[in-house]
């Protein structure tokens, strides 16, 4: 089964490209060119094709949320293979700290790989370096490596020149000028980066900065792994279901801190519990012993950045790292589009309380929520949003849908970047039964001051 259209169709996605007044058509052609070279080399690797969504039925959700192992709830990791799982970081993959005028930001996964170089030490890279890299790296599924940077540069990143920044600003070139926004990561609040998250504070209790590692918030999911307070952490043992457990807790904190928090779009529903997910499912080591993998305090430490112990944490900023000797995922199964969907909506059923859209109304403690039938105009509801592939279609709608609402820009730049994201929806989409989903009714998130809030950041890299 193949995942992407064929290159013929692909290389229309070129030509297709409107020619704009105010932007330079060459670089809409280029930007074109881009997305279909790009897919075509996707293309070419061998795409495993989106598995149907399976989600348990609620009453066994909490149960099998508790059963699951690191390894992710579709494709299990039979056996442990240390030539096909060791992970270099050697050589060209040794680490170093960012130099100045390197970038990094709030997604250790990233950061992580950057200072090894599986992705380009400059923070910045193409869908084929972030496809490629995360896959040697973590065993990321191919599409959603392709899915998660296409949208980056879409939503934040330089869509004339076919990159996006895993932190701060990009500069801008003035021959080639954004299509998106270009503030990167770091400052893409609701487009990319959302409130509740595992390690970062929430963008507006913060000044804006929803990249930096607050201890206090590690100190706190750090605690959910055992009471191991050595600074090893070797007999720390994290698992998804206590971390599904803190998400639940870290909401609630949110909610009760936060008068702009807010959750409704990409970013909050799939991005903020899907990067929790991440620590388990790519972070874990993987032995003999235990070939679904484990993730102890010392591999949590390393990925974060963090030395010291319990009570005395210190978060060193850009240090993300690879730990020595360490085994990733196997190559037989790899933690793709399909995994997310089902370890975000297994996170629902389990802990139904976590399943919000809306937010507070400008003070703390004062959160409404959005019905699911009014936001898809009666399709779903809160039960049938779990039904079949129903949720798998939701989200990527939810994504597609979002662009528009989060670019800013004239009317042709946004057209242009959704017919450069469209192309890597489409085929996902097509894999799944979904029910006719309209225009979700996103003017019902105008009450909420937190969806609005959109941070800017400092032509610095951080
Ligand atoms: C192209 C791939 C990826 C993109 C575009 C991406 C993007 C992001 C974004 C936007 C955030 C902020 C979300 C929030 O507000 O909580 C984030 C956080 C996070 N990501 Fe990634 N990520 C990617 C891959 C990975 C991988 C491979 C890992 C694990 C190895 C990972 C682990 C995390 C974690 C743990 C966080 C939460 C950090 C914290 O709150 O302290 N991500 N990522
Ligand atoms: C990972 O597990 C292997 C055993 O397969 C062990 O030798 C190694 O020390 C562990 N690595 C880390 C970073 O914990």
């Amino acid at each position: 089964m193949k995942l992407l259209p064929t290159l013929a169709a692909l290389v229309t996605v070129g030509l297709a490209f409107p020619v704009i007044d105010n932007l330079d058509a060459d670089a809409h052609q280029k930007a074109g060119q881009l997305a279909a070279r790009t897919l075509k080399i996707l293309e070419e690797e061998n795409f495993q094709p989106v598995r149907r969504s399976a989600l348990p039925l609620p009453e066994d959700a909490l149960g099998i949320s508790r059963a699951e192992t690191n390894c992710g709830p579709t494709i299990p990791c039979p056996y442990f293979d240390a030539k096909d799982q060791y992970v270099s970081v050697e050589g060209e993959y040794a680490y170093a700290a960012p130099a100045p005028d390197e970038i990094r930001g709030p997604c250790p996964g990233l950061n992580a790989a950057a200072n090894h170089g599986y992705l380009p030490r400059s923070g910045t890279a193409t869908i084929e370096e972030t496809v490629r890299g995360l896959n040697k790296l973590y065993n990321l599924g191919v599409e959603l490596g392709a899915v998660l940077a296409a949208y980056a540069i879409v939503i934040d990143g330089d869509l004339a020149g076919g990159s996006w920044s895993i932190g701060g600003p990009q500069q801008s070139d003035p021959l080639t000028p954004f299509f998106g926004n270009g503030q990167g990561l770091s400052y893409s609040h609701n487009s990319y980066e959302g409130d509740g998250s595992i390690g970062r504070l929430d963008a507006f209790t913060n000044n804006g900065d929803a990249h930096s590692l607050s201890i206090e918030k590690f100190e706190s999911v750090y605690k959910t792994g055992g009471d191991d307070t050595s600074e090893n952490g070797f007999d720390q043992r994290f698992t998804i279901d206590k971390f599904r457990a803190q998400y639940q807790e870290v909401q609630k904190h949110s909610i009760a801190t936060n008068p702009y928090y807010f959750t409704g779009a990409f970013s909050t529903v799939v991005v903020v519990p899907a990067a929790y997910n991440f620590v388990i499912n790519f972070m874990s080591n993987h032995s003999e012993e235990e070939p679904s993998g484990y993730l102890d305090g010392y591999n949590f430490k390393q990925f974060f950045g963090v030395t010291g112990k319990p009570g005395s944490f210190v978060w060193h900023k850009g240090q993300e790292r690879i730990p020595e000797n360490w085994y990733k995922r196997p190559t037989i199964s790899p933690y793709g589009l399909a995994d997310v969907a089902a370890d975000v909506g297994i996170g629902y059923l389990a802990y139904p309380e976590t399943l919000r859209f809306g937010g507070n109304t400008g003070t703390v403690n004062s959160f409404t929520g959005v019905a699911v039938e009014d936001l898809t105009g009666g399709v779903l509801n809160a039960k049938t949003l779990f039904e079949g592939d129903n949720f798998a279609c939701f989200i990527f709608v939810l994504l597609q849908q979002g662009i528009p609402h989060f670019l800013k820009g004239p009317l042709d730049a946004i057209n242009s970047a959704t017919s450069f994201f469209d192309p890597f929806l489409t085929p996902i989409l097509g894999k799944l039964e979904c029910p006719e989903l309209g225009n979700f009714d996103q003017s019902l998130f105008n009450q909420f001051p937190g969806y609005k809030y959109s941070p800017t950041g400092p032509a610095t890299n951080y």
